[in-house]
């Protein structure tokens, strides 16, 4: 009796290893869900914009991967950690739901024609280096959940149309080393105290509501 069980183990032991290997390499093709949330996200995004060049045609959803797609970069962990779309004359609001994408570093989305506010989700963006919206037309204010992002290096916003008083939260970003709030229509006194001791006070010029200690300009009265 004994060669019988010998027997029947050889012959389905290449089998159970060929199902194995398929459960394995369907697990690897089977989207993360953290990569369906990217992929939402960055969705979310395109669906909002006017894209005139259609740079964006390659971001289509059933691409599962958003890795593939053109001006998205991501990290080892094939998570979404730039976004280069400068200078692409895209028209359209920034998406909330930008704010999801929480290994982002690099939001690189200058010089375009972007309209209507910074989300208050994008306080959700922890991991980010850099937030370069200048020369778009943005307006409203500066999220006070700005002041959440502790690794931000770069917060350039200049040359928008952003309105009401500087948050008294950004002081606490003491990473930032690069800082433009110029051209827009901030008013009140801009901080002081922190990180903004540090800030040139050219790095506000062109805000004609806006006060600030170490310049003339600026008249808080009408904030
Ligand atoms: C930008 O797009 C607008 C339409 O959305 C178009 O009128 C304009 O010519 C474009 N500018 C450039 C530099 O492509
Ligand atoms: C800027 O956005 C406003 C709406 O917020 C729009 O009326 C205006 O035409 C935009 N400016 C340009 C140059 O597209």
């Amino acid at each position: 009796m004994a060669p019988m069980p010998t027997k029947t183990l050889s012959l389905t032991a290449p089998a159970a290893t060929a199902a194995i290997l398929m459960a394995v390499v369907m697990a690897s093709m089977a989207p993360s869900a953290a990569a369906n949330e990217e992929v939402k996200a960055l969705i979310a995004l395109r669906n909002g914009l006017d894209d005139p060049s259609g740079e964006l045609a390659s971001w289509i959803p059933d691409l599962v991967d958003p890795c593939t797609w053109v001006r998205i970069s991501c990290n080892d962990d094939n998570r979404v950690n730039s976004i280069q779309l400068g200078n692409l004359n895209i028209t359209g609001p920034l998406a909330p739901e930008l704010g999801k994408l929480e290994q982002l570093q690099y939001m690189e989305m200058a010089g375009n024609n972007l309209q209507g506010p910074i989300p208050p989700e994008f306080g959700d963006l922890t991991n980010l280096l850099s937030m370069d919206l200048y020369k778009n037309n943005l307006s409203g204010p500066i999220p006070s959940t700005i002041g959440k992002l502790k690794s931000l290096k770069f917060l350039r916003i200049d040359h928008n149309r952003l309105t009401g008083p500087i948050p008294e939260e950004l002081t606490g970003l003491s990473n930032l080393v690069d800082v433009d709030f110029s051209s827009n229509d901030f008013c009140g006194t801009a901080p002081t105290s922190g990180v903004f001791q540090t800030i040139p006070s050219t790095s506000f010029d062109n805000n004609p509501r806006l006060k600030h200690p170490r310049n003339d300009g600026g008249d808080d009265s009408s904030c």
